[in-house]
């Protein structure tokens, strides 16, 4: 969607992986959907680095509203869990230089079963949204039809865009149509939302991960075109920080999601990061390769025989990002491969390996070499080709 609005992938925190649709305030007031939480994340955002790394949305997800709209119609925040309102708590957030982000199903009820947005009140709700200063809307596709989403998706688009607020739009359409074309128009979709959900929603674990990304990439002739600057596929939520992934396998969710364009929307507790996810999620490197302005996904280049998968991603100043990820369950894999195997153009490049900061140079696209990856780990480098004289001055092509 041409609004002006991510043109890199968005990213930031979402409550809905790791806090559900917990509402339970009197028996678990720091973890329950209410004011107080989005707060605190906002706090964190701020105040531990993320803001400055470009995590700047605070999205509330499912169950943040009343179960019965106003007396004109219009949605409105549970008055126990947000008594000061969503209009304050985005003022909060835009004081410490956030955005917020809020959730509104297409349908007679949100999937976890608060008001939802008829066709009839997709004008209404734009207009809410823009008043109270929200900056970004998921709206998700539970208890609709085939036809009302067909209506829907572009109305909503229409109306947040007459609201004359620039709004984020989020589009969970192709996921409730199977994410795949016939079903789905991505030229559409790529014309009236920022991103969409593709595919099924991410649970805590290393098996939902990799579940999410073998749909991506087996089907990437078709989704990869589709991304691009103000449109992007989103494979769903990063849960590094939780309880289902490993250290290796957090590095290797990031890594994916780097090479996909994905958004880099947090779905974890920020008051209680261990040190490593924290690491991870603020590595440079691969937010730089996940915010490349040319904003090209990437794609899956070989699955091997030895369970070894490449990945690859163009990125501006003729770099590149390479993965080679482990699917193995034994012990780490020295793989052994050339930048020319792997379709590299003759010349002379440098590597930077993202997750150890040590640079490998003299590489000719001929150069054997080896990496070791660990089991469901990855190995993920920034490939830039060496220039022919060292001038101090014009470093830029290495930014990290
Ligand atoms: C659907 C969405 C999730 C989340 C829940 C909320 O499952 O795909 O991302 O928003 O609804 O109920």
């Amino acid at each position: 969607l041409d609004n002006g609005l991510m043109r890199t992938p968005p990213m930031g925190w979402m409550s809905w992986e790791r806090f559900r649709c917990n509402v339970n305030c009197e028996n678990d007031p720091k973890n329950c959907i209410s004011e107080n939480l989005f707060r605190d994340m906002a706090d964190r955002l701020a105040e531990d680095g993320w803001k400055e790394m470009g995590y700047d949305h605070v999205m509330i997800d499912d169950c943040w509203s009343s179960m019965l709209r106003d007396k004109d119609g219009r949605l409105q925040p549970d008055p126990q869990r947000f008594p000061g309102g969503i209009a304050k708590l985005a003022r909060y957030l835009h004081d410490r230089g956030l955005k917020l982000g809020i959730y509104g199903d297409l349908g007679t009820h949100t999937c976890g079963g608060y008001p939802g947005t008829t066709l009839d009140k997709i004008e209404t709700d734009a207009q809410t949204f823009a008043s109270w200063g929200v900056d970004f809307l998921k709206l998700d596709g539970c208890y609709s039809n085939e036809e009302d989403q067909q209506k829907g998706y572009p109305l909503m688009s229409k109306a947040l865009n007459a609201t004359g607020r620039p709004i984020g739009y989020s589009c969970s359409w192709p996921a409730y149509r199977g994410g795949l074309p016939p079903s789905v128009n991505y030229t559409l979709l790529g014309e009236i939302c920022n991103l969409w959900r593709n595919y099924d929603d991410i649970q805590d674990s290393w098996n939902s991960v990799q579940d999410i990304t073998d749909w991506f990439f087996d089907n990437q002739e078709i989704l990869q075109p589709e991304a691009g600057p103000g449109r992007w596929n989103d494979p769903d939520m990063l849960i590094i920080g939780n309880f289902g992934l490993s250290v290796d396998q957090s590095r290797s969710q990031m890594a994916l999601w780097a090479i996909m364009a994905a958004p880099l929307i947090m779905s974890n507790n920020l008051r209680t990061l261990s040190s490593e996810a924290r690491a991870i999620l603020q590595n440079r490197a691969a937010i730089a390769i996940n915010q490349d302005p040319m904003g090209v996904q990437g794609r899956r280049l070989l699955q091997e025989r030895s369970l070894i998968e490449v990945y690859w991603r163009p990125l501006s100043q003729s770099a590149s990002a390479l993965v080679f990820l482990s699917r193995r369950q034994d012990m780490p894999y020295q793989y052994h491969t050339s930048l020319a195997k792997l379709n590299y153009t003759a010349g002379s490049y440098e590597a930077y390996d993202v997750f150890t900061g040590k640079t490998l140079s003299g590489l000719s696209a001929t150069t054997e070499f080896t990496v070791s990856i660990n089991p469901s780990g990855v190995v993920m480098w920034y490939v830039y080709p060496k220039m022919h004289y060292e001038d101090p001055q014009d470093d830029g092509r290495y930014p990290y």
